[in-house]
């Protein structure tokens, strides 16, 4: 053994059970668990099965027992309303039991669903706590989707109770929430009895008598709740993330493995104390945003930040140094996107100069590929380690990192390092035989599952085993493609399916392609997603109309644009959809996705062997340049 990762990294394979027993001393039990790793209904694992904790009570209530009482929690900066305020450990706790007793006044109990669509307001934290504190189970929908994504989530939680906010505010404008929730419950089967209503002063939310609540109101007639011991097995959160068909899988997470392992990867992943402030620069509505600004630091008695802005343009490319300064951030946890962004507006750092960063020692990023020209910029401008990781929402933490906890390894750019323990990975050809190191494959990680990871779909068994579980037999599939050096350092190249990552958005090209298939005009399409220097990667859409269809062409793409907005919602930054005479396509009928992105990247392709037409594939070229890709201007 030659460091601590390599003997921690080794003992969670020889002795997972021993290994997770050992890390769960670090979390207050209400009953000890009556075995570590529950294994009898494979390939279901079940961690810490006959054990009962609440989770809010060890993220809030345990540090005020312990202590901490007076130590900031949360610290909600928004420099789009000009705001910092902050809750102590005490001031959170009764924010969270009184908004929990609002939450039951309204019929919510233990095992309700209950929908959250906020912006990033320090009261979206509290109402997630507030359900983890009666058991309820919370299901936060991204501010950025649109009312038919919300009727879905809502048709398939089917929560007791919507809790919102009446706007958001983007830098351009302020957007109206409500109203969008209303729309959403126009469209949804499923209705929920009641919605609770935070009105905000930028724009007040028109209320429906004798549903919605005024949250206000519901917290000054409520009566604090305490915190109700759940089952270690019982789900804590739904979080719905994008599949290979427009239909969002709801990822489940529960209570037990999820409390132990995102309090153990503060220590170990991120090499944080308790006591010391950490930021996750993300969203709520993100997984990013419910393990690392809402649970893992609370869980480790840390400092989080909930910060209402842009890393650009609220006011200027500073603002993360200013937050980081004032607030002493020891790390950010952000995407790689955010850097883009600020280094095209602030290529020589200069605003970054302006701050004290003394206190600063470490930046993490994930959520899509860390390019090595972003790492190398930042390192040069922070002098600080910046380390890639790889995770997604189904597993709720990291898979691959470099664990600065455990110490740290030497950094290869373009690489998350290793993987994190618990995750026993390997690449798999597609037979399913594990590959030797250095050749490419499918990235797959060797059952069970370690705890914090989803132990199935929101009411849907069959599903998860049929997207994650049934293409190679012991092992989850993780859906990317890549390899594992002779260092064992992981290299995470693409996706196998339709997901694209936009901004660190996880989105589906399928679903955006059902969308464009629902408009009239239109006979057959194809969306792929394309390089782009700021968002990593965008959405381009193809489109042949019907024959017959005698409207300009300009007319039709700018309906299709409108349409994405309207059915997914802005997030899915879908601007760029060209009308082609037809699509490339194979012998057998399917469309050459991969060829047209690779051509579109201006990367080396080859002709399929097994196409119908290889002129088509010229066509697409023509009008890929004409938009600006495939190496042409726009
Ligand atoms: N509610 C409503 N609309 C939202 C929204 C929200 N919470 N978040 C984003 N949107 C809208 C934006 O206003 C924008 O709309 P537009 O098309 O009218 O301009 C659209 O969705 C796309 O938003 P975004 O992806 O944020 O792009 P942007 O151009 O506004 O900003 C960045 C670009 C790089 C500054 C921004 O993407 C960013 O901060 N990225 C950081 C990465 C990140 O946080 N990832 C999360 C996972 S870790
Ligand atoms: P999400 O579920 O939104 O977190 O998205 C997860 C997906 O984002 C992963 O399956 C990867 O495809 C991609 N991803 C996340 N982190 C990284 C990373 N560090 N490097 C490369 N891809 C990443």
């Amino acid at each position: 053994m030659n460091s601590r990762y390599d003997e921690a990294f080794a003992r969670s394979m020889a002795d997972p059970e021993g290994f997770w027993a050992e890390a769960a001393e670090d979390i207050v039990w209400t009953r000890r668990w009556d075995r570590v790793r529950d294994d009898s209904n494979p390939p279901f694992t079940r961690w810490f099965a006959g054990g009962e904790l609440n989770t809010c009570y060890n993220a809030v209530d345990r540090h005020v027992d312990e202590g901490r009482g007076d130590q900031a929690a949360l610290i909600y900066d928004s420099p789009v309303t000009g705001q910092v305020r902050q809750f102590t450990y005490a001031e959170l706790r009764d924010t969270v039991a009184t908004f929990a007793g609002a939450l039951g006044d309204q019929g919510v109990t233990k095992g309700d669903r209950v929908l959250i669509y906020m912006p990033m307001i320090p009261e979206a934290a509290v109402a997630m706590l507030a359900c983890a504190r009666i058991g309820a189970i919370h299901s936060v929908v991204f501010g950025g989707f649109a009312p038919q994504e919300l009727a879905t989530r809502i048709n398939d939680a089917k929560p007791v109770c919507i809790v919102s906010a009446s706007c958001g505010i983007e830098p351009s404008r302020v957007i109206e929430y409500k109203p969008l929730v209303d729309k959403a419950l126009e469209l949804s089967e499923h209705k929920p009895a009641s919605s609770i209503v935070l009105q905000r002063p930028m724009a007040k939310a028109p209320m429906v008598e004798g549903r919605d609540v005024d949250w206000a109101e519901a917290v000054a007639a409520a009566r604090p709740a305490d915190c109700v011991p759940v089952k270690a097995t019982d789900p804590l959160y739904v979080l719905y993330t994008s599949g290979t068909t427009g239909i969002p899988k709801g990822v489940v997470r529960d209570n037990g493995g999820h409390a132990v392992a995102l309090k153990w990867s503060m220590r170990y992943v991120y090499g944080i104390e308790p006591g010391e402030v950490y930021w996750a620069a993300s969203d709520v509505g993100w997984v990013v945003g419910h393990s690392y600004i809402v649970y893992a630091p609370l869980l480790h008695g840390c400092t989080t930040i909930l910060f209402e802005g842009k890393p650009v343009g609220t006011p200027d490319a500073g603002v993360f140094w200013r937050v980081i300064e004032q607030h002493k951030v020891v790390a950010l946890f952000t995407a790689p996107t955010a850097f883009r962004a600020i280094r095209q507006q602030d290529p020589a750092g200069e605003f970054l100069r302006k701050y004290d960063l003394s206190n600063f020692r470490m930046l993490f990023l994930a959520g899509e590929r860390a390019d090595p020209d972003t790492i190398q910029w930042a390192e040069r401008q922070l002098e600080v380690p910046v380390l890639d990781h790889w995770w997604q929402t189904e597993t709720g933490w990291a898979i691959g990192a470099n664990c600065v906890g455990l110490g740290l390894e030497p950094i290869k750019y373009g690489s998350p390092t290793k993987a994190v323990p618990g995750y026993d990975i390997q690449v798999l050809d597609a037979e399913g035989r594990e590959l030797p190191r250095g050749d490419i494959g499918a990235i797959a990680i060797r059952l069970p599952l370690p705890p914090g990871s989803l132990p199935t779909l929101w009411n849907n068994d069959e599903g998860f085993l049929k997207a994650y579980l049934n293409a190679y037999p012991g092992y989850y599939n993780t859906g990317d493609a890549g390899y594992i050096d002779e260092d064992g350092y992981l290299f995470i190249m693409a996706r196998t399916d339709d997901i694209i990552n936009v901004a660190g958005h996880r989105l589906s090209t399928g679903g955006m392609e059902e969308v464009l298939a629902s408009h009239p005009d239109v006979a057959e399409c194809a969306v792929i997603g394309v390089g782009d220097s700021l968002k990593g990667q965008v959405p381009v859409g193809f489109v042949v109309l019907s024959a017959g269809v005698d409207r300009p062409e300009a007319e039709v793409t700018r309906e299709l644009v409108g349409l994405v907005r309207e059915k997914i919602g802005p997030v899915a930054a879908f601007k760029t959809v060209t009308v082609v005479k037809r699509l490339p396509k194979t012998r057998s009928g399917k469309i050459l996705r991969a060829t047209m992105r690779k051509i579109a990247d201006s990367e080396e392709w080859r002709m399929p062997a097994t196409i119908d037409d290889p002129a088509v594939l010229g066509e697409i070229e023509t009008v890929l340049k004409t938009v600006g890709y495939a190496g042409g201007k726009a």
